[in-house]
């Protein structure tokens, strides 16, 4: 059974991914998901905003007996934050630990850090990097143009400066998600991962504060990716990864019918570990075996919008069709 694909101009030997998150900028964890089978790992992203915050932290730190104690400012006077380096050191260690094509991942804020740190990340001898693109918005002052402009300004900068492909993970909040992605396609993007599932902050009604609560993804929430690899499959030069919501092996099948080339996963590594790994391969394979596919190739984008003579269900009328049948809907989920 041949499960290797094309990610990123990347030879993988399967579609399985792990996606970043803290799970896998741990070293013990990523050894173990190469043991069991992973074929290629995106390390955690590098938060320009989380090193901005631990400089001022530290800024503060060293600061706060200045005011009881003259001498505490010569105490320590040349000690400053690291910037990237903590990062960039454990990073580097963790390409060499690993025999499978490691991703690095990176969230600028300010519109001049992107290239700099994707030189910087790029050195450390990764194999790609991930661009995470968001925009966490709380002021309406600042249009959606400017936002999308800035972030192919940031690509268009950085594939000047680095050799290795460069992906770019968006989020599910853009009023045309296809418009945007075809911009970044014809800029050169190497590949698409979509969609990120951004952290929202949760209310305790008991105690009245903001949570901040891990989101891990739930059954069905890879639909709104799965639509756009169909949308997307043969439309773009780029290679396509779904994420969000990819935990079993369907929902790695379904991503693959409509046109992904790899999928991420973060949930299931949270949820199950290593060992999901194995057991989404094995029941891949057993799938195509039961069905007649010798290669992920043989039917990798075969329910995309493109290859379907009747591509009725990624069009809006199948929702104006739902709304038709709901009483059919109704009949068969009767409320109790
Ligand atoms: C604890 C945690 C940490 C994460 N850290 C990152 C990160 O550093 N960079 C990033 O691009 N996405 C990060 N994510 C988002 C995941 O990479 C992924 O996009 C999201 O969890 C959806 O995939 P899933 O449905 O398989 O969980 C994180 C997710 C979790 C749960």
């Amino acid at each position: 059974m041949d499960l290797s694909i094309n990610y990123l101009g990347l030879k993988l030997k399967n579609p399985l991914i792990a996606g970043a998150s803290a799970y896998t900028a741990d070293i013990k964890k990523a050894l173990e998901l190469q043991e069991a089978g992973v074929a290629a790992i995106v390390y955690k992203s590098l938060f320009e905003e989380q090193l901005n915050l631990e400089a001022a932290e530290l800024e503060d730190d060293l600061h706060e007996y200045d005011d009881r104690n003259a001498e505490m400012i010569n105490l320590f006077p040349s000690i400053e934050h690291s910037g990237p380096k903590a990062h960039l050191m454990a990073l580097k260690e963790f390409k060499e630990a690993l025999s499978i094509p490691v991703i690095a991942s990176l969230n600028c804020i300010y519109k001049e850090s992107w290239e700099e740190y994707a030189v910087h990340l790029a050195s450390t001898g990764v194999d790609a990097l991930e661009l995470n693109f968001y925009s966490s918005i709380s002021e309406a002052d600042i249009s959606a143009e400017s936002i999308e402009s800035e972030q192919v300004e940031a690509l268009k900068r950085i594939l000047k400066k680095i050799k290795i492909p460069v992906a770019v993970k968006l989020s599910p909040y853009y009023t045309n998600p296809l418009a945007f992605i075809k911009k970044l396609d014809a800029v050169g993007a190497s590949g698409f991962v979509l969609f990120n599932r951004l952290f929202q902050p949760d209310i305790n009604i008991q105690s009245e504060k903001l949570e901040m609560p891990y989101n891990l993804s739930k059954d069905g929430d890879s639909r709104f990716s799965l639509r756009y690899m169909g949308l997307l499959e043969g439309k773009v030069k780029a290679s396509l990864c779904a994420n969000t919501g990819i935990i079993e092996a369907n929902d790695v099948i379904a991503a693959l019918l409509a046109g992904a080339d790899a999928v991420q996963m973060v949930t299931s590594l949270y949820k199950k570990g290593a060992k999901c790994i194995p057991e989404i391969l094995n029941e891949l394979s057993a799938w195509m075996e039961k069905k007649g596919y010798s290669s992920v190739a043989a039917f990798k984008g075969k329910l995309s919008k493109r290859n379907l003579k009747d591509p009725y269900a990624y069009k809006r009328a199948q929702y104006v069709d739902f709304l038709m049948k709901s009483k059919d809907y109704a009949d068969k989920y009767p409320v109790n």
